[in-house]
């Protein structure tokens, strides 16, 4: 028997036949300030590849043939840390450009090394330049003959990639990951405090945007591909076990997991914390190298992505009965705030974020084995000077679906969105938020 510690504090007793767990050295989840490797699929969003690793084993030791999910994949640093392991399993994420970045992070030595050679014959060519599309995203930043350089450096590595495709797109991956950091290295002006946001002007001028010569880009397109490599292979010279087979990456709706029913073991994830992270802006420009266009198929892929800054006309109002007693009571505050719109956008946001947090959970908990685990890493918030109890309101949530809290671990954190953004001191002097890792069982 295991106590199992439930919303309203009471301890029930629940028969537990899982693994016996030890967590007296559970990590912080988050990432430090300054890592010293993996600048390549660094986002701010990402939890650290070490707390994940580490937490993995020590979930399932014992059990080698488990299979982890983690619907919120974002970089894959669940997905690789389990493929590390020798584990099965999944990485969900409706943002092509984190599909594309987790791909890359679990590419064998062959597909690393074919891309470099890729690179490597690409940045010998003469000058370059492609035709551009009339409303070719990366035009948004870049002058039009950048664009031509850009795109001929696509045309030559990843179209090179797909005629010799070896199957599972991971020589694409490592090649779009080369061009991401390429990119992100030159759109600095767009750059803001917000590690999250980029300015993306409407019709910006042509001498306002980014100009660089192709014998400038191929030097960076040569330094980022190295650097790419080191990234990648670091992984591989930590760890030994690596799975025979790599993890499934899917581009899907953690709403809509398109997985058959009790087919996972255990479930790990850090899912949006309702910090208002625009997640397809903050990847904006990786989308953009990926050909995505800004504007209807842009937007669409915004408003879907669970947090969005952009509230559906129609979302719908939930009552307590749906997300439970702590999150109605945070709606009401929200909606009785004097602050401007706070009971009409902000409201909305807020309440259609909690109602495809509700969707997801309910998801996970239907393709979880019975006894499954579920372990969430969530960041409270502040809504103005409310605070949203984002851990109450998921383990609400996640009770409503038949998944009980086992455990809970607080970490405290400065480094979180509110403290960024300069107008939330009018509403609270400090911004520390607690983040926390909170595991739960299927019942
Ligand atoms: C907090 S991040 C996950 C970070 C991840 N643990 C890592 O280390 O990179 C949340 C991710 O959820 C994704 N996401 C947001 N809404 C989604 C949805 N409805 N379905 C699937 N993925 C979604 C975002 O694209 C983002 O990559």
């Amino acid at each position: 028997m295991t106590s199992l510690l439930v919303p309203d504090n009471s301890l029930i007793e629940h028969e537990w036949s899982g693994p016996q767990l030890s967590f007296g050295l559970i990590s912080n989840p988050k990432q430090p300030a300054q890592g010293p490797r993996n600048e390549a699929w660094r986002f701010y969003a990402a939890y650290s590849f070490e707390f994940v690793r580490d937490y993995l084993r020590n979930i399932a030791a014992s059990q080698r043939d488990s299979l982890f999910l983690d619907p919120w994949n974002g970089s894959g640093s669940t997905t690789t840390a389990a493929w590390s392991q020798g584990f099965r399993a999944i990485g969900i994420d409706l943002n092509p450009a984190m599909n594309v970045i987790a791909t890359a992070r679990v590419a064998k030595s062959g597909d690393v090394d074919q891309a470099m050679d890729i690179v490597r014959s690409s940045v010998r060519m003469a000058a370059v330049r492609a035709s551009v599309a009339p409303n070719d995203p990366l035009s948004t930043w870049f002058e039009k003959g950048t664009v031509g350089r850009i795109r001929a450096f696509e045309r030559a590595t990843v179209g090179r990639a797909c005629e010799c495709m070896t199957g599972n797109g991971a020589v694409s991956a490592v090649l779009y990951l080369v061009m991401f950091r390429v990119l992100r290295h030159f759109v600095g002006p767009f750059l803001t405090s917000n590690p999250t946001w980029i300015r993306m002007p409407k019709n910006a001028p042509e001498e306002e945007k980014v100009k660089v010569l192709w014998s400038d880009l191929r030097i960076a397109f040569a330094q980022a591909a190295e650097a790419v490599r080191e990234d990648v292979m670091s992984v591989r010279s930590d760890h030994s076990q690596y799975g025979d087979v790599t993890p499934r990456l899917l581009h899907a709706n953690a709403k809509q997991i398109p997985l058959a029913a009790r087919s996972v073991d255990h479930v790990v994830s850090s899912p949006p914390y309702g910090t208002r992270i625009d997640y397809a802006v903050a990847t904006a420009v990786e989308c953009a190298a990926l050909g995505i266009p800004f504007g209807t198929t842009f937007d669409q892929l915004r408003s879907q992505l669970t947090g969005t800054t952009k509230v559906p006309a129609s979302a719908a109002s939930i009552g307590a009965e749906t997300v439970g007693e702590e999150c109605f009571k945070f709606l009401q505050a929200v909606r009785s705030h004097p602050s401007r719109a706070s009971g009409t956008y902000y409201l909305k946001n807020w309440e259609t974020y909690f109602i495809d947090i509700a969707g997801s959970i309910s998801e996970v908990s239907r393709v979880l084995k019975r006894n499954g685990t579920c372990t969430l890493i969530v960041q409270d918030s502040f809504y103005k000077d409310i605070r949203a109890p984002i851990q109450e309101i998921f383990v609400d949530i996640c009770r409503q679906s038949g998944l009980l809290l086992l455990d809970r671990f607080d970490f405290p954190s400065k480094r979180n969105l509110a403290a960024i953004n300069k107008g939330s001191r009018r509403w609270r002097a400090q911004s520390i938020a607690t983040e926390s890792v909170l595991r739960f069982v299927k019942l």
